[in-house]
């Protein structure tokens, strides 16, 4: 007799053939090694072609086959042609695709500039409308096939000096949750991830002023309340079980929960609390 405890685990976190974008590093690399644990072959892309292929070694350790591809997601043509090799590579078109590609920018509102501006959005924002621009027709026309767009907590928190990650992210989470009532009748499935702190290399590879880049990255490293693999792991889960949201933290819940509940409030006690920190 079966028991329900020797079930296999299903979904499309399995056997995928996987494209996971800013791969050689952080949650990125801690995806692509989670997917080939789940028997995936994953094409790992990133802007920096060495880290994506420690990565591609780090996947074939692990036992699984893979491919790296340097592609800028800012870069409508390169996501194009990442999509074509992927689609080489597996001898079929991809069957997940994980927009996780991502800059940190922090800075007061008037201390940015508009190349600030136009860097973070090129990476955070057009890097995820390009990544569901060239695989949702795919998906659409295989009738599956799954997307993992990384936000962040940022996109509903509205933390003070980071304007343009918030908005950005804004953007992802509203791209997400339109794609997953588009796309929910041609059997697609959507997850956004809303982290907040995981110690990654965001903030070293990022453009955060020097006054408190050192403290943000003692933070990180130190007192994130989870680690990039728990966060691809519970991402994945959370996926597979077709759930739209992903708030891996107590504090990521926590936020979520008071800027629904009364969104004045929640921008009171910010506003405050920013200013008792100032
Ligand atoms: N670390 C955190 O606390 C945190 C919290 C919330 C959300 N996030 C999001 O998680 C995602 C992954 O970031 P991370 O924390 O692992 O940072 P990371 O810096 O460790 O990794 C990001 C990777 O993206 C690559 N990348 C940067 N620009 C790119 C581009 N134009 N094209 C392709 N690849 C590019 C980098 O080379 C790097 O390998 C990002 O979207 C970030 O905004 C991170």
């Amino acid at each position: 007799m079966k028991s329900l405890f020797s079930r296999k685990p299903t979904g499309p976190s399995y056997n995928a053939c996987a494209v996971v974008t800013g791969a050689g590093s952080g949650i990125g690399r801690s995806f692509a090694l989670e997917l080939a644990r789940r028997h995936g072959s994953v094409v790992c892309a990133d802007i920096n072609l060495a880290a994506a292929q420690e990565t591609l070694e780090l996947v074939k350790k692990a036992g699984a086959s893979g491919h790296a591809v340097q592609c800028d997601v800012g870069k409508a043509e390169e996501v194009e042609n990442l999509a074509e090799k992927a689609e080489t590579f597996f001898s079929q078109p991809a069957t997940l695709v994980i927009n996780n590609a991502g800059v940190g920018l922090g800075g007061k509102f008037d201390e940015l500039t508009l190349d600030d501006w136009k860097w973070c959005a090129d990476v955070n924002l057009w890097g995820v409308i390009h990544g569901c621009h060239y695989f949702v027709p795919q998906f659409k026309r295989a009738g599956q096939g799954a997307i993992i767009n990384v936000a962040s907590a940022a996109s509903y928190t509205a933390a003070p000096e980071m304007s343009a990650y918030n908005v950005t992210k804004a953007g992802v989470l509203a791209l997400s949750e339109t794609l997953s009532a588009e796309l929910k009748k041609h059997g697609v499935k959507v997850n956004v991830l809303c982290p907040t702190l995981v110690p990654t290399n965001i903030i070293k590879n990022g453009r955060i002023p020097g006054r408190y880049s050192k403290l943000a990255d003692h933070a990180l490293m130190n007192y994130a309340m989870t680690t990039s693999d728990d966060v691809a792991r519970l991402t994945l889960n959370r996926l597979d079980k077709g759930h739209l949201y992903t708030t891996p933290q107590l504090d990521a819940k926590l936020f979520w929960v008071m800027k629904r509940f009364s969104p004045s409030l929640y921008a009171k006690f910010l506003g405050l609390s920013y200013g008792f920190v100032k």
